[in-house]
Order: structure tokens, then C-alpha cells, then sequence
């Protein structure tokens, strides 16, 4: 590395200058929070703690803290005010890691059932802490070069379970599924009625209304990104569920017929690899085959299940996907790295650099050279964009796809076991068979009064957030609330489960009977399950 022959540099450099002499040079900076030693400390403090925590497998839910509480323990460990400050405080800093650390969900537990983001591989969390200190963004190949060919690669990693044409097509990074979804739908807008772009809603008087058709259970994200293309609401098309929660494909065609004779262009059809609420996979060939012949740009959400491609025995639940147009998919998902970390697939590459069209002479050439030919920014939404691909990148590079695939295989075999287990309770109703890590149900004892049914679920989930040993989610299935588990972690194993079905019961029952009492003391009936459970006050 070059030295720099200023003197100020030099002073600081040295050993014979006192911290506060060479934080007097510098105007008072404080050059402690940039020294590597410190950086090395820091380090250590951090890592000794998260060794701990990944060691710990016991079963932890979620310390749910009332937010005024950790806002008052947070803002406690705030510096003093400039001058009164001495050295890094070790201390402190262990402080706020432990604080980190143990509020939150706890993802690595067998515990955690909740929600879609995983306990990572350590190895991806460590990539990460690199990629935050280089700080290399990864728009502009200058910025980030490892992580542009990196992109590059991964793309032809993951394509060949995909299945297009080598060269064809395009994958970019970007700030998640929700983000993804929109840049496609923005490309298909594009394409598919090309003047919006420059003249806006302008362009479309005396046509049909744009539209997109969606299958029922599409996450809200599609619907947000509709909102934000200017499509709005009412040209929304909701394509109805079969009795697996998948697009109905026979539904399909009158659907879209009956929307073009109100007026509508459908211009995109969203499909799901894995719905939120169930984790249901969409035909996507037969729905490839209808929106094509009707000239209609085929996105898959797959930001959950499109990791299922990766897997020898799971791959044919994306049975078509060659077929699409495009496809979102969320590593920081079912690929276990930390969150951010989306791909977004084209499989015609020209149609991705279709979704943005700008100048900017201090960032885009007119005529690409060698090196910003390698650039991502005309692609994607972001200008700084964190290089999210390097933790996915290095996991393959040193393990390859059997860690991926063989984890996705566990969780899926695990929540299948799940739902057997369920079968053989009579008191818990499975609504669904599952078709990946996602499973749905109630507890449905025999003495709650069956208009209680939903409340009665929500009011589980919720004391079990607040004061349990496990972390789930609820969902609505057909308007009634339902309890959610999400398979994540390879530490759960099925006696996990059955512990936490002992748990709901325990939860269940305690609620009933509050509720009994509440209701002989003449309150309102539905008062005891309509108030929030009251948070810990300690942290
Ligand atoms: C099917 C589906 N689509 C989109 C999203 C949004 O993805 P992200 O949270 O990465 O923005 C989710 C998130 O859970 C999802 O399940």
C-alpha cells in the first residue's frame, strides 16, 4: 500500500504520539474508531459472542420487549455527549451486542418456526461482515469486481437448474423479493405497452385499461407493486385458488376473458413458487402456455420455493419454469444467507434492461467499454447496491449445492412429518398437505365455542410470542385465522414439534379458561382475546 508523506499522517502514525496528541493534529477526529487494532477487538468481542450464541441449541422464543422499555435500555448506551467521551468502551460495546443478540428472533433456535428468513450459515454471516468492512457496492463493476463476476457466475450456477439458453439470459441482484417483483413487472409493463415509459398514463387514452392478473393467494408485494406501475387496484385480475391454493388453472382462461371483454389489457400474470401462506406451487407450464398465447409476460414469485430448484427431489414442483418469462428468488430464504440477497432472472436478457431507462452521464456510457459493460445499474433499481451475492457465492464455491439442496430436503421431509403427527391428534385440524416447508393449522379442542375459532388462534400465536418457547405466525386460510409453522432450521427435529403442540395445548387451554372467567364476570365476552398481551417490561 502507497504511504502518504503528509505530516499530519505521519504523526499519527507513529508510536511516540499520544492518542490525545494525534487526535489534537487531526481537529479532534476520532481516529480510535478507525484504528485496525481497535477493529481487531471489536472483532473478537463480537465473534467470542456470536460463538456462544450459535453454540446454544437450546429452544428459545421471542423475549418480547414493550419498545418503550428497550428504547429507554438503548438510549442508555448512547455516547456522552463529544468530549466527556474516553476510549472504546469494551464494555459498552459488549453491552450492545449482548442487548442485539438476544432481543429479536431467535433464528438459529429450534425454537424459531415463524417466518421465511433462516438461521444462516455462519460461513455466509462472515462473508457478509467482509463485504460490510471493504464496503464494495456492486452496480459498477469498478466499485465491486469480485462481486460482479460473482453475480455472473452464480447466474450460471443456478441457470442450469433453471434450464435457458447459456448467454441468453439475465440475472441481477437486488434488495429483495418485494423489490424483484416490481423491477419485473416494471419490465413487463415496458415491453408490453412501450410507451408508458416516457408518456405515462398519456399513452393509453382510447386503449384498454393496463392490467395483471394474480392468483389469490399472491403475496402483497404484487398487489404494492401494481399501485406503484400505476395500475391500480381495480385492474387487478384475481385468478381463483383450487382446493391446493393454486392458480385454478381451469378458471384461468375465463378469468382473463371475462377481463378483456371489461376492458382490461392483461399485460402480466404473477404466479407463485411457493405462496406465503401455505407454500403452494403454481402449474407453471400450463400457465406459461395460456399467458403466450394471449401475449401476457409469465413472472413467478418464487422468492420462497425457487430454492426447491436446487434439489434433485423437489425441483419438479417448478415443473414449466423454463417456459417463463421471469422469475424472483430469494436466497436470504430457503438458500439460508443473510438477508438481503435476491435474484431476479430474465430469460430473455435483452427485456432486462427493459424495466429502467435512464442517462446519467456520471455513472452510464452511451458507448459501454470493456469494464461498464460488466455494470448492473441500468438493470436494477438500485445505484449503491450492497454486494449481496458474495455469501451465497462463497457457500457454493467451497460446498457447492448438495448444503443447499440436502437442508431444503430435511426441512421439507421434516414438515411432512409435521402434518403426520398432526393427522393423529384430534384436537389439531392440518388445513393443508404440505408442498414445501409451510404448514398451516388449528387447535381445535373440544370445548371452544366454534364462533371463537380464529380469535382463539390469533390469541395462541400472540401468548406464545409474548412468553413461549417457540416463535410461529398465523395467517388467514378462507377468511378464519390459522396457526403458521415455517420449517428454517435443520436443528428442529420432530419431537420439536410435538413440544410445541404440547405448548399450543397448555397456551390454548389457559386462554379458554380466562375467557370462561371473563365471561361470568359478565365483560364483554371478547375483550380477553381482543387486548394486546402485555409486553416485558425488563429486557
Ligand atoms: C411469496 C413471497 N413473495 C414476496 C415476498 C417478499 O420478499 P422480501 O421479504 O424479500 O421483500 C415474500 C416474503 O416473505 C414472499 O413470501
Amino acid at each position: 500500500m502507497n504511504s502518504v508523506s503528509a505530516d499530519g499522517l505521519r504523526a499519527v502514525s507513529g508510536t511516540d504520539a499520544s492518542e490525545s496528541e494525534r487526535v489534537e493534529q487531526w481537529g479532534g477526529l476520532r481516529l480510535d474508531a478507525f484504528d485496525p487494532k481497535a477493529f481487531r477487538t471489536n472483532a473478537e468481542i463480537a465473534v467470542s459472542k456470536l460463538e456462544r450464541y450459535l453454540a446454544d441449541s437450546s429452544i428459545r422464543g421471542l423475549t418480547l420487549t414493550d419498545p418503550e422499555i428497550l428504547l429507554e435500555k438503548a438510549r442508555a448506551l448512547m455516547a456522552e455527549p463529544e468530549g466527556r467521551l474516553g476510549g472504546l468502551d469494551e464494555h459498552r460495546l459488549g453491552e450492545i451486542l449482548d442487548l442485539y443478540i438476544r432481543t429479536g428472533i431467535q433464528v438459529h433456535s429450534p425454537g424459531y418456526m415463524g417466518r421465511q428468513f433462516s438461521g444462516v450459515v455462519p460461513l455466509a454471516g462472515v462473508v457478509d461482515f467482509v463485504s460490510s468492512v471493504v464496503n464494495q457496492p456492486s452496480s459498477f463493476y469498478e466499485a465491486g469486481q469480485l462481486p460482479r463476476v460473482a453475480e455472473c457466475l452464480m447466474a450460471d450456477e443456478l441457470n442450469r437448474f433453471i434450464g435457458w439458453p447459456q448467454g441468453r439470459f439475465a440475472m441481477i441482484t437486488t434488495s429483495g423479493g418485494s423489490l424483484a417483483n416490481l423491477t419485473a413487472m416494471l419490465a413487463a409493463r415496458n415491453d408490453k405497452l412501450p410507451r408508458f415509459w416516457s408518456e405515462g398514463a398519456f399513452a393509453l387514452s382510447g386503449q384498454p385499461r393496463p392490467a395483471i392478473a394474480v392468483g389469490e393467494d399472491a403475496h402483497y408485494s404484487v398487489h404494492r407493486a401494481a399501485g406503484i406501475l400505476g395500475i391500480g387496484d381495480d385492474q387487478i385480475v384475481v385468478l381463483p385458488c383450487n382446493g391446493r391454493r393454486q392458480i385454478d388453472i381451469a378458471a384461468v382462461q375465463p378469468t382473463l376473458q371475462a377481463a378483456e371483454d371489461r376492458g382490461l389489457k392483461v399485460f402480466c400474470l404473477v404466479a407463485s413458487a411457493g405462496t406465503t401462506s401455505i407454500g403452494a406451487f403454481d402449474s407453471l407450464g400450463e400457465l406459461a402456455a395460456i399467458a403466450h398465447a394471449r401475449d401476457i409476460w409469465l413472472h413467478v414469485d418464487g422468492t420462497h420455493g425457487a430454492s426447491l430448484l436446487v434439489s434433485d427431489a423437489l425441483r419438479h414442483k417448478l415443473e414449466g419454469i423454463e417456459d417463463v418469462d421471469s422469475l424472483a428468488w430469494d436466497a436470504h430464504k430457503m438458500m439460508f444467507v443473510p438477508a438481503m440477497c435476491t435474484l431476479l432472472f430474465y430469460k430473455n436478457k435483452e427485456k432486462s434492461y427493459g424495466a429502467f431507462v435512464q442517462e446519467a452521464s456520471y455513472v452510464f456510457e452511451k458507448a459501454p467499454d470493456v469494464v461498464t459493460e460488466f455494470d448492473s445499474a441500468e438493470q436494477n433499481f438500485e445505484c449503491t447496491k450492497r454486494p449481496m451475492i458474495m455469501g451465497l457465492w462463497v457457500l457454493w464455491a467451497l460446498y457447492g449445492p448438495r448444503l443447499f439442496a440436502e437442508k431444503i430436503e430435511y426441512l421439507c421431509q421434516l414438515t411432512g412429518k409435521a402434518h403426520a403427527v398432526l393427522e393423529d391428534e384430534p384436537e389439531f385440524a392440518a388445513l393443508h398437505e404440505p408442498e414445501a416447508n409451510i404448514l398451516c393449522f388449528r387447535y381445535v379442542p373440544s370445548n371452544l365455542p366454534h364462533h371463537r375459532l380464529g380469535d382463539f388462534q390469533v390469541a395462541i400465536r400472540n401468548r406464545i410470542r409474548k412468553e413461549g418457547r417457540f416463535f410461529i405466525s398465523k395467517v388467514d386460510i378462507e377468511g378464519l385465522a390459522a396457526l403458521r409453522v415455517v420449517m428454517m432450521n435443520h436443528r428442529i427435529h420432530i419431537g420439536h414439534f410435538q413440544a410445541l403442540l404440547r405448548e399450543i395445548r397448555t397456551v390454548g387451554q389457559s386462554i379458554l379458561k380466562e375467557w370462561a372467567a371473563a365471561a361470568s364476570e359478565n365483560e364483554w365476552a371478547f375483550g380477553a382475546c381482543r387486548q394486546p398481551e402485555r409486553l416485558r417490561t425488563s429486557v
